[in-house]
Parts: structure tokens; sequence; C-alpha cells
């Protein structure tokens, strides 16, 4: 099947590359990576081959021993640069010495005294969804995958980690070995080095943290550096969490199902272009309720079902119900493939998968999916190839759900199998007693779900009156549970309610915390309050150097959106 991916520069009738090995020396002073890479193809290359890259310092480009003329000949603020290899005579191996740049934009340094010990740095890369040009050229689309080998150099004190298979060198030595086995596309490379301690928790688990906070890490994440830009990051064999989803109470294991059952929807059946990015995040999602089923009560996985219809109705109805980025595959070819990442895809792609299990039942739905998987594994795919394996499978799901409708128009169809929870009830009953003027008393809100108080802060009216914010926050008793999520709803709602004296909390709060969920919406009031606005751009310098670029990034898009 024929596609085009707007957000990279590859042609891939050149040739695919599909095996890289890598020698990487970090060096925190200058906050570079010095590499030398091998790269493998498919098939022999004539003539060009272009590839993705992001203010890399090319150094030198050999093939079977003799140079190789390179060139950086189109560039675009979102793609990069191209570079055009050239002279390729029929080979399938070439070899190129590059450094990154200080403002790569999948990395995040930190200095020691952003760290829980405070002595030594810490990198981490974020490569998802096109940053991986930015630490070494490639064809940074999710439709090409390799294998790789990597070597890494670190100073001899630090610890580095990889999303792949292990092996450390001499101790003491600051060498590193990794093996990735299974072929990955590029969003899924991953690297970290810093002073860390590694901690089993079972045969095929376990969590890698400073030393100073590993005891607790290992039950509660809590002092690790916040800034990680997402909750979790699938990067095969080391995921990566941020700390803000550790609770004390496992009120956020769902994020690590989620992460896991990536290893299949997403690592091993891939979107082929981030247009179809739902087919990762909406299988996901679908998987994550399915465990959800498993682990708790029916009770929860019907209250979280209803919160996600909640949020992606207030989403709709915030970017409008016939907004294209509404659609299930988001059409256009926008070259930012962050600008196709959205919650609609998580939610409303699995509410579509759920619609096609009503459709067939239960027991034939799982037979589809284990052969989907079979038949898709270590692929990539587009929606309209998962729409002609549908067909040939189940061609039933067509007749009950309406198929085009879900996947290619704005909104919500009419009819679905919309969820139901006695739970939400409950706060549904909260919420118009509080628009009669009656506010909630302790006692009621007492032991309610994290997710009912979600849904309770996310659905009051959007501005209130300072004492109603005051009054809330007590009842609610929102510093007692240790949910920084809580905080993104209540400091919005306090913003857009005028309540001044909150903003030297919001802004420790967004210095604090790089998670863009919890982060962006607290931005955007402030971008939309009067009173708020212009404390936002200083806000954002504030924080600049305290998160990752793609936190960054997000931020100033938003501003910029804003005119500030
Ligand atoms: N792969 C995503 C994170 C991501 C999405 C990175 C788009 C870059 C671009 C990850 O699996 C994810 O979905 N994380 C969620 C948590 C989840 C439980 C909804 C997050 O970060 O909040
Ligand atoms: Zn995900």
């Amino acid at each position: 099947m024929t596609f085009h991916d707007p957000t990279s520069y590859a042609d891939l009738t050149q040739g695919k590359i599909n095996h890289k090995d890598f020698h990487i020396q970090i060096d925190f002073l200058s906050r570079t990576l010095d590499i030398e890479a091998t790269y493998q193809t498919q098939q022999p290359i004539h003539g060009s081959l272009y590839l993705d890259s992001f203010k890399i310092e090319m150094k030198e480009a050999h093939v079977n021993g003799r140079k190789l003329e390179w060139d950086f000949d189109a560039s675009d603020e979102l793609l990069g640069e191209r570079l055009h290899l050239k002279g390729f005579d029929g080979d399938s191996s070439f070899t190129l010495k590059f450094r990154t740049s200080p403002e790569a934009r999948a990395l995040q340094w930190m200095n020691a005294q952003q760290t829980a010990g405070g002595n030594y740095p810490f990198l981490f890369s974020q490569c998802q969804a096109s940053n991986a040009r930015s630490i070494f050229p490639c064809q940074d689309t999710p439709s090409v995958r390799f294998t790789y080998s990597a070597e890494v150099e670190v100073p001899k004190e630090l610890t580095a980690v990889m999303a792949a298979e292990q092996a450390r060198g001499p101790e003491g030595s600051g060498k590193f070995f990794f093996n990735m086995p299974q072929p990955i596309p590029s969003y899924l490379f991953a690297i970290a080095a810093a002073n860390l301690d590694f901690r089993d928790l079972g045969p095929r688990t376990g969590i890698y943290a400073e030393p100073e906070v590993i005891d607790a890490a290992a039950w509660e994440f809590a002092e690790l550096p916040p800034s990680f830009p997402f909750g979790g990051m699938e990067n095969p064999r080391l995921t990566f969490l941020t700390p803000t989803a550790i609770l004390g109470t496992r009120g956020q294991v769902s994020l690590v199902t989620h992460e896991l059952a990536h290893a299949w929807t997403g690592n091993l059946v891939t979107n082929a272009t981030w247009q179809d990015f739902w087919l990762n995040e909406g299988w996901t999602t679908y998987a994550e309720t399915r465990i959800t089923e498993i682990l708790e009560e029916k009770d929860i996985a019907d209250l979280n079902a209803v919160h996600d219809e909640k949020r992606t109705l207030e989403i709709m109805k915030r970017v409008g119900l016939d907004s294209p980025t509404t659609c299930l595959k988001v059409p256009g070819d926008g070259k930012d493939g962050d600008s196709f990442t959205s919650i609609l895809a998580y939610t409303k792609g699995c509410f579509f998968l759920k619609e096609c299990e009503y459709a067939v039942g239960r027991e034939r739905f799982d037979e589809f999916i284990q052969k989907y998987m079979k038949s898709f594994q270590f692929q990539s795919l587009t929606t309209e190839g998962f729409l002609d394996f549908l067909k040939t499978e189940l061609p039933e799901v067509f007749e009950k759900v309406d198929v085009p409708t879900w996947v290619y128009k704005p909104g919500m169809p009419e009819v679905w199998h919309k969820p139901q929870s006695h739970l939400y009830d409950e706060v549904e009953k909260v919420l118009s007693d509080y628009e009669q003027g009656k506010l909630p008393t302790r006692e009621t809100v007492k032991d309610w779900h994290r997710y009912q108080i979600l849904s309770f802060l996310q659905e009051l009216p959007k501005t209130t009156s300072v004492e109603d914010c005051k009054y809330l926050e007590d009842v609610l008793e929102l510093d007692q549970r240790n949910d920084d999520y809580f905080y993104t709803y209540f400091y919005s709602l306090c913003i857009a309610s005028g309540y001044r004296d909150v903003m030297p909390r919001v802004e420790d709060f967004v210095e604090k915390i790089g998670r863009m969920l919890y982060i962006m919406p607290i931005m955007r009031s402030m971008v939309e309050t009067g009173w708020a606005r212009d404390r936002a751009r200083p806000l954002l310098e504030r924080v600049r150097e305290k998160h990752h670029p793609v936190t960054i990034a997000a931020l100033e898009a938003l501003l910029k959106k804003a005119g500030l």
C-alpha cells in the first residue's frame, strides 16, 4: 500500500534503513551526544537517500571506504533539515559521524539541582512523535522499522539505559552495551543517563531510579524529577513514567497497564503515519479498559468510561463539533507529527472499537484481535489497511456500525452504546445541586473515587466565586490527596474565577510539573483570562530551562496562537 507521511522528508522508494549500529558518547558539559552510526539498508541504494535531521552537526559520511557526498538541501521549522546523501552505487551500508545540538528537541538535560540526589546531572529522551531526528539522521516515520545495537559512554559515575536489551561494561568503565533485536519505529528509540540504581520487582519487571529514592520509588516514585512531558512513554523494555502518576493509592495503575499494552498495540502493530495515531492509542485505551475490568470492579470501569465520554464531549465542544481534528483519521498533510496527537484518538478510538466488539460479541472480537496482531506484527498499518482487514474478517461490523462515520466524520455519531455509571450519576446530582446554589458537604464527597472528583471538577461551571473556590478546595481536601491532576482542574477554575491570590501556587505548580496533560489546561486558562493573560509569557520564561523541549514547544505554540 502506498501512502505519504507529511511529517517526514523520507522517500521510501529510495530504500529503507533496517539496522543501525551506534557508538554514542554523552557529554553533559556541552549537552551534546557525539555519535558514529553505521546504517544498513533493506535493499541496495542507488543515487540519493534523504534522511530527516534536526539541528544535527554533520562531520563525515562514508560508504565502503569512500567518502559520501552530503548536503542539507531543504529545511523547515517543523520538519528540520533534509540530509541528502549522494552518490550511492548499489551500497547497503554506510557510516555517519555527527553531533547533536544542545537544542535537540528529543533531549532534556537536567542539571544536578533538578534531581533528587542533587549531585549528578540527568539526561533523558522523548522521541514520539518526530523527535528522533534530533538525535540521529533517520527516516523518521513510523512506517520504517529498524533493529539496532549501541555502545554508550557516559561519565563513569553515571549509568546509561536504553529501551533495549542491556549489558553493562566493566564496572566503573562508564561503558554500556545495548541490543534491540526487535525492529522498532524511530519514535520508540529511547536513552537516559543519570546516577541510577535498579530494583527488581519481579521476573520481568524492575525500576531504575536515583539511589536516594530507589526504596521509596519502588512503591512510590514521588521524588523522581517530575518534569517528564507525558504520563508515560511505551519505550520497549523500558517504559518511561512520570512520578506524578504515583499517588500512594494505586489510583493510576491504568497508566502502567496502558504503557505495557502498547507492547502489542503500537509497538508490535504500529500506526503507519501520525494521522493514523488512533490505531496506536485507541487500541491501547481499549486494551487498558479490558485490563481495568479485570483489575478493578465493574463500577470503576463504568465510571472511567463515562468520565472518558464527558472528556470527549468537552474537548469536541472546545475545538468545535465539526472540526476535522475530531475525526479518528485526522485529515490534512500537516508537517507537525504532534499536531495529530489528541485525547480524542484515545477516547473516541476506544469507543469505536467497543462498538465493533458489541456488533459481533466479545468472543469473536477477541479472536479477531489475536488474528490482527499475528497478521500485522512488526508492521506499520494505515487506517485503511486496518479497515480492509476488519471488513474481510468481521463483515457484520459494517452492517451494524456506521464505520465511515466513526472514522472519517467529525464529532460523535448520534447512535452508539453510551456508557452508564451510577457513580457518575452521584456526581451529576451534586453538580446540579451546586448549580441551584447548594454546596456539597464534606460527608458527600469524602469517599469519592478519583474519577468522581475529576469528573466533578471538570463539569463545574467554567467560572465561580473566589469563596466557592476556597470552599471546594477545602471540602474536597485536595491538599491531602496527593494528586496533581486535581490541581490542573482546580487551578484552571481559580484563574477563570479571578482568584488572584492563588497565582504563586499556580506558578510553582507549572514550574515543578512538566506533564503536559497537567499544565496545558492551566496555561490555556491563563491565556484566556484577562487578568492572568500577561503573566503567561513570564511564566513560560521562568520554566523554560526546567522542562523538556517538547513541553516548551507546546507552551510556545499555545502562547503564539494567543498572540502572546
Ligand atoms: N505514547 C503516549 C505518549 C505520547 C503521545 C508521546 C503522543 C508523544 C506523542 C503514551 O502511551 C500515552 O498515551 N501517555 C498518556 C497516558 C495514558 C494513560 C493516557 C499520557 O502521557 O498522559
Ligand atoms: Zn498511549
